[in-house]
């Protein structure tokens, strides 16, 4: 049976508290959700992709700016062919059958990885996409695929040392600002909130530049049980936390004044 939209039940923006722009999601747990109902894995990536369907529109509803979706990472190769296949062709599926819809709803599609490894039709596939939804000015939802952390800061170093080489910029000219600048998607804040399901504590290589300092927020049910009401809890969770960058924060900084 279809799950219901619970969009409508959501609170409204505004009684929230301090909204995230950047949202980034790892979404584990797919597997052992199907594994728990005696399915095959694919089952588990399946009722998964509906998960991100209501992912996106809790998003919206919510006004945030950009969404990271972790879909295949450069580790996930290792898995057994039939199922990396099947990875494959939900994200054919993804651009087939909802692309269109969401460039109605005004959402921009980025692709964030590394297009080495990925054949011609899936990488024109992602251009397509990319391409269709450039000029939206309404949620940015960015799906990593083929994508690793440590393989994207090892690209921009890479970029760099070949300027250094030609004598473009000098070994000094190399900053964190400038290394961001040379990831695969510069022109986007930083997440300000990592959600990851399933019950893991761990980064698994997913932006791990940008995280610096992401609030983590950890939730127990396997991604596909993940709903907008699962969105709504993240959200609260993160307007509670005090953001304090490395400095002292503002309760911090009058207790010290007041000394
Ligand atoms: C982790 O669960 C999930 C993945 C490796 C893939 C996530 C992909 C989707 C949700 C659908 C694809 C989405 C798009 C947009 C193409 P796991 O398999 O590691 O779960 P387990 O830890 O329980 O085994």
């Amino acid at each position: 049976m279809p799950r219901r939209d619970l969009t409508e039940h959501l609170l409204p923006a505004s009684a929230i508290g301090t909204l995230p722009r950047h949202v980034a999601i790892i979404m584990d747990g797919n597997g052992r959700w199907a594994r728990a109902r005696g399915m095959p894995r694919s089952m588990g990536h399946r009722a998964g992709m509906d998960a991100v369907r209501r992912a996106v529109r809790a998003a919206d509803h919510f006004g945030v700016e950009v969404l990271t979706i972790y879909s295949f990472s450069s580790e996930n190769w290792s898995r057994p062919r039939s199922e990396v296949d099947y990875l494959f062709s939900l994200l054919r599926q993804f651009v087939e059958r909802d692309v269109m819809d969401l460039h109605r709803r005004n959402v921009r599609i980025r692709i964030i990885g590394s297009r080495e490894g990925l054949g011609e039709d899936i990488v024109a596939l992602l251009t397509y996409a990319e391409r269709l939804t450039s000029d939206n000015t309404g949620l940015t939802l960015a799906v990593a695929f083929n994508y690793g952390g440590r393989q994207e800061i090892a690209e921009a170093a890479r970029k760099l040392a070949e300027q250094a080489v030609r004598g473009d910029i000098a070994p000094q000219d190399i900053t964190p600002e400038l290394i961001g600048r040379h990831l695969y998607a510069p022109d986007l804040p930083d997440p300000d909130m990592i959600i990851r399901t399933g019950d893991e504590k761990r980064l698994s290589n997913f932006l791990l530049w940008q995280s610096a300092y992401a609030e983590m927020v950890f939730l127990p049910e396997y991604w596909p049980d993940f709903d907008e009401l699962s969105f709504q809890r993240a959200l609260l969770d993160f307007a509670r936390r005090e953001r304090r960058f490395g400095g002292l924060g503002e309760r911090r900084t009058r207790k010290v004044a007041e000394r």
